[in-house]
């Protein structure tokens, strides 16, 4: 067993685990970090008038009053591996230029709550992430001074931390359905050995479904408005009626 720590960071559309797992000769132990007594971390951003960058709980307490004031950025990293780019305070930042400021802001607050300089990490990515964006998932922890270990398939990874619960079992199915995507792993262990036989994973998440009763709601409040320029389009409708 090689001994030593590394983190894991399981980079999600809605909630960001951050775990550390020290080895010695007598075994492991994982310690889960977490924001303020909670975990995960929300995967939330907020750029201020000034351009400084806050993030996780600090954004989704106060989520009202910063969508008024600030710029706020969720579920960045369905942004990784598009060319789609975002303007906060005129200033233009492609895809994996935005998740590195969440790394950045993750490893600050590691170092400044936990004590812990994290300068390697092992990441996990969605099955069907294309090339492109585990390239931008790299690039943005690189630029946060984060070294990429390794990258790891989220639902194996999620295997990986569950093993010990599932010990005795020779294939197995996981399946991790987020924010953002669905992925699943059939696996085969045998001994220490473990084999990915297939993986399969699709953009489908809770956003989709958020939409989808957003949009249902937004078409009962049009039916309901008997004055038919009153109505508004699904943009124009502010979240709060
Ligand atoms: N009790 C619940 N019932 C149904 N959905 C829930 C519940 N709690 C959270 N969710 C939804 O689960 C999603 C978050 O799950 P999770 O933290 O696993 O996602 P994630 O890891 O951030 O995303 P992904 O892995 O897809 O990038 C959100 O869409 C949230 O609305
Ligand atoms: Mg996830």
């Amino acid at each position: 067993m090689s001994v030593g720590s590394s983190i894991g960071i399981d980079f999600g559309t809605t909630n960001t685990s951050v775990v550390r797992i020290d080895k010695n000769s007598y075994g492991e132990k994982m310690t889960i970090l977490g924001e303020d007594g909670e975990f995960p971390f929300v995967s939330l951003l907020a750029v201020l008038p000034d351009n400084r960058v806050e993030f996780g709980n600090k954004v989704k307490s106060k989520r009202d009053e910063y969508s008024e004031k600030h710029q706020l950025v969720s579920s960045l990293k369905s942004l990784l591996g598009t060319n789609k780019k975002v303007v906060l305070n005129g200033i233009e930042f492609t895809p994996s230029q935005i998740v590195t400021q969440y790394f950045k802001c993750l490893k600050q607050y590691i170092k400044q709550k936990h004590g812990i300089q994290i300068e390697e990490v092992s990441l996990s990515f969605p099955v069907d992430f294309t090339a492109k964006a585990r390239f931008d998932l790299r690039l943005a922890a690189e630029r946060a001074g984060l070294k990429v270990k390794y990258l790891v398939s989220e639902s194996t990874a999620a295997y990986l931390a569950t093993c010990k619960d599932v010990k005795g079992l020779s294939r197995i199915m996981v399946i991790d359905w987020g924010g953002g995507t669905l992925d699943i792993s059939i696996l085969e262990s045998e001994g220490s050995k473990l084999r990915e036989v297939s993986v399969f994973g699709e953009k489908i998440g809770g956003d989709d479904i958020d939409t989808e009763l957003a949009q249902r709601i937004h078409s009962v409040i049009n039916l309901k408005t008997a004055d038919s320029d009153k109505r508004l389009s699904f943009s124009e409708m502010p979240a709060s009626q």
